[in-house]
């Protein structure tokens, strides 16, 4: 079976560990992150979802009024991250935005800073090109380009907010390795990266470099089959140094490409489903926006695996499938056919 994607291999040793959940490990990959993406302060979370959500909560707990100004998010998203904006207590409208796919994009845009999440791509000194007192979310879900056992991380040159939020995940309480010396502060969340999660995370790290390299490779081999096959491919996005999380394709439909593909052995998927038409999420929408190329996606996208773990024989094995699959359904519609 061709995987989607490669998962990290690590052995752990917890005789090693200062404090399994406070340790070592959660500061030092906290510096190396925030020394790779070019800033100055980070904090580790648990998940990504859980930095939005505490992000979302510092906001509306300073700004009232922010619990009634809507925050507009793509429709093809994953839905961890409207669940945590509403759960923070602020509003969503949904707005056609699929170009952000594998990258980055402006979750918020508040008074003074802007909150990017860049759950899906991470690269060195990406922070550069940010502003010092914006926030930049890395998430390190184990299917992303430094997987770990879940966790997330945010970035800023503002020390004071990357303070509060770590309070804020700790329980509230004020940081200290020392478990009995952390005093409480507000009433806050269980929501910090452990030991384990980031000596994981951490060695991803590690390997991400050569991972880029391989990646990069895979993606020229694929780009080269697919341009010479007339296989419809996105660009990378723009907010990307190189699209290092997704490979996309265009289909005539992408329910069937994955049931077919899994049969040949090889595992695919579909980033994303737009959420205009989800019965929890449709009422985010609005009504004037047709939504016509967040529905392209919802049926037409496919993700082919797309991970360093790739051998040659298994690259081509993808290529034919796809090309196989073109000859014998067709190509998708055009953006101008399907619109019209
Ligand atoms: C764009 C985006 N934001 C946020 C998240 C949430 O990340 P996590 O799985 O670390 O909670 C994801 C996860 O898929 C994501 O793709």
């Amino acid at each position: 079976m061709i995987k989607l994607f490669s998962t990290p291999r690590s052995v752990i040793d917890l005789s090693n560990y200062d404090n399994l959940l406070h340790g070592s490990p959660v500061r030092q990959f906290e510096e190396r992150v925030a020394d790779y993406v070019g800033a100055r302060y980070a904090c580790s979370f648990n998940s990504a979802s859980s930095a939005i959500f505490l992000i979302m909560r510092m906001m509306v707990e300073n700004w009232p009024h922010l619990a009634k100004e809507e925050i507009e998010i793509p429709a093809t998203i994953p839905p961890v991250v409207p669940n945590m904006i509403l759960n923070a207590g602020i509003p969503i409208r949904l707005i056609d935005n699929y170009e952000w796919i594998g990258g980055s994009y402006l979750l918020a845009n508040f008074l003074s800073f802007g909150v990017i999440d860049s759950a899906q791509a991470i690269s060195k000194r990406v922070f550069g090109d940010a502003e010092p007192d914006d926030l930049m979310i890395f998430s390190f879900y184990p299917t992303k380009p430094v997987g770990g056992i879940d966790g997330g991380m945010v970035v800023s040159n503002d020390r004071d907010k990357i303070e509060h939020l770590r309070t804020m995940s700790m329980n509230g309480a004020s940081s200290s390795t020392d478990s009995w010396e952390r005093t409480p502060q507000i009433l806050g969340w269980k929501m910090y990266m452990n030991s384990v999660q980031a000596q994981v995370a951490n060695e991803s790290l590690t390997l991400l470099d050569d991972k880029i390299t391989k990646l990069d490779r895979t993606r020229r081999q694929f780009d080269r089959a697919f341009d010479q096959a007339s296989i419809r491919h996105p660009a990378i996005p723009r907010s990307t140094a190189g699209g290092h999380h997704l490979y996309r394709i265009y289909v005539a439909n992408n329910h069937h490409f994955v049931q077919q593909a899994q049969e040949a052995e090889i595992i695919c998927g579909i980033h994303y489903h737009s959420l205009h038409r989800h019965p929890l999420y449709g009422r985010y929408a609005t009504n004037s926006n047709g939504y016509g190329p967040s529905s392209y996606e919802h049926r037409h996208t496919a993700s082919i695996p797309f991970h360093a773990g790739l051998t040659d024989i298994e690259t081509q094995k993808v290529i034919d499938f796809t090309i196989g699959y073109q000859e014998r359904h067709g190509p998708p519609p055009t953006r101008d056919d399907w619109y019209t």
